[in-house]
């Protein structure tokens, strides 16, 4: 493990990421150690000017080069009101996967004619959400999908939808979140998704609108994408294209993910070749969007020397799944001494009774004791919406950071919040007796 720069370390914050004087990290200008002191760890600490710098990004980027065209966060990355407050706010659509999600976006004022709705087990109750809430579009995974819709959509209306495409293109990334291989539970083969075509092209209720199609997430070169378009251009001409989201995001020193500009100049091409040129196209970005905009501050908990120095943390697979479940590197640093030149190298882990429980495996901190704060850049995405009660954990609030000033968007959960669910609970301040 090499020595890593102060300068290195920091540049995979949000971009509005400083260290003042006395060396303490501060992100939109609120320093770590204030925000701690105020909302207290493990934290989850938003950019909001990044958030909303990249959504202009992508929304003028895709204008630019394909203007019928539309970008839809895909809130799964971050679906809480808040954030998809903020996207609707700079105008993107929402991608929802499932009611729940439905429900953050309505909630966040979204425009529900501007959902697409996904899932490859959409229930009953999701899908009579449609007619009940006017969704705008629904990605079709499968038959039973157009059962549902054909039993619920009113007579007299007709549900726009897409069909979910495999195009059969297995990108580099971890096999737990690839969907565009012919193994793909998601979506439908070619020829299975060309007979589904036709069967909603018959169907009163339904107005067949486009395909869509989706390889997978934290994808670092632009192949895949392009690959993925002929595939459903096979298909026929339709009015609408949804061509996913996936793009990966910088969690590491060595990644090297495609700027936005690169992967649009990529799909775009790809789409100026097999599509139609009046058709619209549907981005559907999610990680990208949202991770860097992001960092978790912990406290440290305990530090173990032995043959391997772990710093445990007062957080860990309750608040970030992301290691244990595709073995995400991220990187770490103390917040108030970055230069980590000197110092040792350890492992972090959370205080969960796993032993997967790691947040980084191996990361050199300028040497670390009780008490510091650890700050863990690239957290914005798939880390709140993961965060479980494992261990009787709270899950952690979000707090969004901008012209020095902080707000809590969400709050940390309370003890109370873990008992709420029980419906077979002793009085208060009584004791079992046998
Ligand atoms: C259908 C669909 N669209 C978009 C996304 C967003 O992907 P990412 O967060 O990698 O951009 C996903 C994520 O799995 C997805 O399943």
């Amino acid at each position: 493990m090499h020595a890593v720069g102060v300068d290195a370390l920091l540049s995979l914050f949000p971009p509005g990421s400083t260290l003042d004087d006395d060396g303490m990290l501060a992100i939109e200008g609120c320093r770590a150690d204030a925000l701690a002191a105020e909302f207290e760890t493990p934290l989850l600490v938003v950019s909001e000017p990044a958030l909303r710098a990249r959504a202009r990004e992508y929304a003028d980027g895709l204008a630019a080069r394909w203007p019928r065209s539309r970008v839809v966060f895909a809130s799964k990355a971050f679906p809480c009101t808040a954030v998809q407050r903020v996207m609707v706010e700079e105008g993107l659509g929402l991608d929802v996967a499932g009611g729940g999600e439905i429900v953050t976006a309505l909630a966040a004022g979204a425009d529900p004619a501007l959902l697409v709705l996904h899932g490859n087990a959409k229930g009953d109750d999701e899908i009579a959400m449609v007619a009940e809430h006017g969704i705008g579009l629904v990605v079709v995974d499968n038959a039973d999908d157009v059962d549902r819709l054909e039993a619920t959509v009113p007579k007299g209306r007709q549900q726009d939808v897409l069909v979910r495409v495999i195009p059969g293109v297995t990108a580099d990334t971890h096999a737990h979140v690839l969907t565009g291989h012919a193994g793909s539970k998601f979506g439908l083969l070619p020829a299975a998704a060309a007979a589904l075509i036709t069967r909603i092209e018959r169907s009163p209720r339904l107005r067949m609108q486009g395909l869509h199609v989706h390889v997978g997430s934290q994808i670092l070169d632009v192949d895949p994408f392009v690959q993925s378009v002929a595939p459903i251009a096979a298909l026929g001409e339709f009015p609408v294209y949804d061509l996913g989201g996936g793009l990966g995001a910088r969690y590491s020193y060595d990644d090297r993910p495609p700027a936005v500009g690169e992967y649009l100049d990529a799909l775009i091409g790809a789409a100026r070749e097999h599509l139609p040129a009046d058709a619209e196209v549907i981005l559907e970005p999610g990680r990208s969007m949202v991770a860097s905009a992001a960092a978790t501050l912990y406290r440290v908990v305990t530090v173990k020397r032995g043959e391997i120095t772990f710093v445990a943390v007062d957080g860990g697979m309750g608040d970030n799944l992301e290691v244990a479940l595709f073995d995400q590197r991220f990187e770490a640093g103390i917040a108030d001494r970055f230069d980590a030149g000197g110092g040792e190298e350890v492992t972090v882990v959370g205080r969960h009774c796993e032993s997967g429980d790691v947040l980084v495996d191996g990361v050199r901190l300028d040497a670390p004791r009780v008490g510091d704060l650890l700050a863990v850049p690239a957290t914005g995405a798939y880390c709140f919406t993961m965060a479980n009660n494992y261990n009787g954990n709270r899950r952690i609030p979000v707090v969004f950071a901008g012209d020095g000033a902080a707000r809590l968007v969400v709050r940390r959960e309370t003890w109370a919040d873990l008992l709420a669910r029980d419906t077979d609970r002793i009085e208060e301040g009584e004791r079992w007796r046998p």
